[in-house]
């Protein structure tokens, strides 16, 4: 049962085994609950609140919410529930938030958004919390940390590609009443986290962004609030004319986890939750294709050609996220208490549809790490249905492709230790899913090899093959909506360790969303680390910087 805060029974006292990071302000016994300062009385309530995991999902979390005006001493109140019960808890400590503000290049919008880091927590707890500042009531959330290493289970859930509940300003971007209904769906299953693989709410292509943003996490705060839902960033996050690669609404907007590139906080991160290291990285660094040209951001941006600004950014990291994530990877092998590898991104390295197809610059840069370091899982979007390959590791020989070879064919049980699982899980929410047109029959890949002219005034065209496509384990042609859920069993009689994979699907229009395909990833505990250790190169041979 979710555990629900009482804001009208809180009570305002000092209390033990609570930590948050610093400066904590315990809050004074007898103290007001809500103190006002003068003249700031009717200021705009805190709204788009939302949790994030810290990069150690056992002790650290951040909360995140937006307020229409910058408004004065934002802070957020920790409790803990006594016994359980979440009626029964008290805020112990004050944490001043953060202030980041933004300005929206196409409108000239100042965004504020507010951000409280909490670290310490206690590991497989619940918490309560409630944000606030000076002339507004407060609002309430709780979340639950993380267990440590391998001492209990527990589910995530997935999906990509989601927009919004209803058309924002005049209705340029993608809306679909399933974007609503699928977060019902979502936290009905009451995951630990989720994960959003990119494409989040299409504000690129908005004539209002900041609305299409502020209707985006108002429809996931039900979920949100309670419950990390982390993301990665799609090519719909480049608005070109926000900061140097059009991220700066996405970068504010969230608190991720530090990769010690301040330009590039959030574009990738990583974070340890029980047995499992999630590695959220950034594939427009890395694309071929030009997947955030706009024509409404091209023509109605104040300066847009006077400025340079280009959504085209291929590349844009300069390889400096390649060595991020092969330091990530090298080193979560290293760690005797990882069991799996989850990478979170946004465009895919294998599709069998022509609607975006796969990107050949995810198999020349990333995919070599994967195989190298033994990824277990990727999750992506970018596609939008839903798709799953084999376990996969290399190329089939002689491709000049780069296609990924199968290392099983068993679509129902599968040994990640073999290989890596791919699923496309872009079925969120967007009014086009992928149509059954779209798809290749027979089945075959459909790859994206280069792009051909362009500039910021026209989108580059995307060059295609087909090529076999013996990755795929299992494709929905019929089903538009969809997400996944990932139930995790750390040890097994045995002496192996588990992740049972659902995925359910909807209708258009409708918010029955049923299990429709499952498959079971199982391995040796210790065997993939051990596997690895020492036998993984500085440098992988072969691979593309
Ligand atoms: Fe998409
Ligand atoms: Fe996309």
């Amino acid at each position: 049962m979710r555990w629900q805060p009482d804001v009208t029974r809180r009570k305002v006292l000092i209390s033990g085994g609570l930590a948050a990071a610093a400066p904590l302000l315990p809050i004074a016994k007898g103290a007001p609950s809500l103190v006002r300062a003068p003249g700031v009385a009717g200021a705009p309530p805190p709204e788009q609140l939302h949790v994030q995991f810290g990069a150690d999902a056992a002790t650290e979390m951040a909360v995140s919410w937006v307020a229409a005006d910058a408004v004065a001493r934002s802070r957020l109140r920790l409790g803990r529930a006594r016994d359980g019960d979440s009626a029964q808890h008290e805020f112990g400590f004050e944490v001043p938030a953060e202030e980041r503000v933004y300005t929206e290049a196409l409108t000239g919008e100042r965004v504020f958004t507010y951000h409280a880091r909490l670290t310490r927590l206690a590991p497989d707890t619940a918490y309560v919390y409630e944000v606030l500042h000076d002339g507004a009531p407060p609002v309430p959330g709780t979340f639950r940390t993380g267990p440590r290493g391998r001492e209990s289970g527990f589910r995530f859930t997935s999906f990509g590609d989601q927009s919004v509940p209803a058309a924002v300003g005049q209705g340029l971007g993608p809306h679909t009443p399933n974007a609503g209904y699928i977060v019902d769906a979502v936290d009905a299953l009451d995951p630990l986290f989720h994960l959003m693989n990119g494409d989040l709410c299409y504000a690129n292509v908005s004539d209002a962004p900041v609305a299409t943003w502020a209707s985006f996490f108002t429809n996931n705060m039900r979920s949100a609030r309670f419950r990390p839902w982390m993301p990665a960033a799609g090519n719909h996050e480049n608005e070109v004319g926000n900061g140097p690669q059009g991220y700066l609404s996405y970068q504010t907007r969230f608190a991720l986890p530090d990769n010690g590139s301040p330009g590039f906080l959030g574009n990738w991160y990583a974070f340890t939750v029980g047995p499992v290291r999630v590695i959220s990285i950034n594939n427009d660094d890395v694309c071929l294709q030009d997947g955030a040209f706009s024509a409404y951001r091209r023509d109605h941006v104040p300066g847009y050609q006077a400025n340079g600004d280009n959504p085209y950014i291929s590349g844009y990291s300069g390889g400096l996220q390649r060595a991020w994530l092969e330091a990530e990877l090298a080193a979560a092998r290293r760690e005797e208490s990882i069991d799996w590898i989850v990478v979170c991104m946004h465009q895919v390295a294998m599709s069998s549809a022509h609607f975006n197809g796969a990107d050949l610059g995810i198999r020349q840069k990333f995919m070599p790490l994967f195989d190298a370091y033994g990824v277990d899982l990727v999750v992506a979007g970018h596609e939008h249905h839903f798709e799953r390959s084999f376990p996969v590791r290399g190329v089939l020989p002689g491709s000049n492709l780069l296609t990924p070879a199968p290392r099983g064919s068993d679509p129902a049980e599968i040994d990640t230790s073999q290989g890596t699982v791919h699923m496309i899980i872009g079925g969120g929410g967007h009014s086009s899913p992928t149509p059954v047109s779209g798809f290749d029959i027979p089945h075959d890949g459909v790859l994206i090899v280069g792009v051909g002219p362009g500039s910021p005034q026209s989108q580059h065209a995307t060059v295609t093959t087909t090529e076999p496509a013996p990755w795929s384990a299992y494709r929905d042609l019929q089903t538009p909506y969809g997400f996944a859920s990932f139930d995790l069993v750390p040890h097994e009689p045995g002496g192996t360790t588990s992740i049972t994979v659902t995925h359910y699907g909807a209708a258009a229009g409708s918010p029955a969303y049923a299990p429709l395909d499952r498959f079971v990833m199982r391995k040796p505990l210790g065997e993939g680390d051990g596997r690895h250790r020492g036998s993984v190169p500085a440098t992988v041979p072969g691979a593309t910087r």
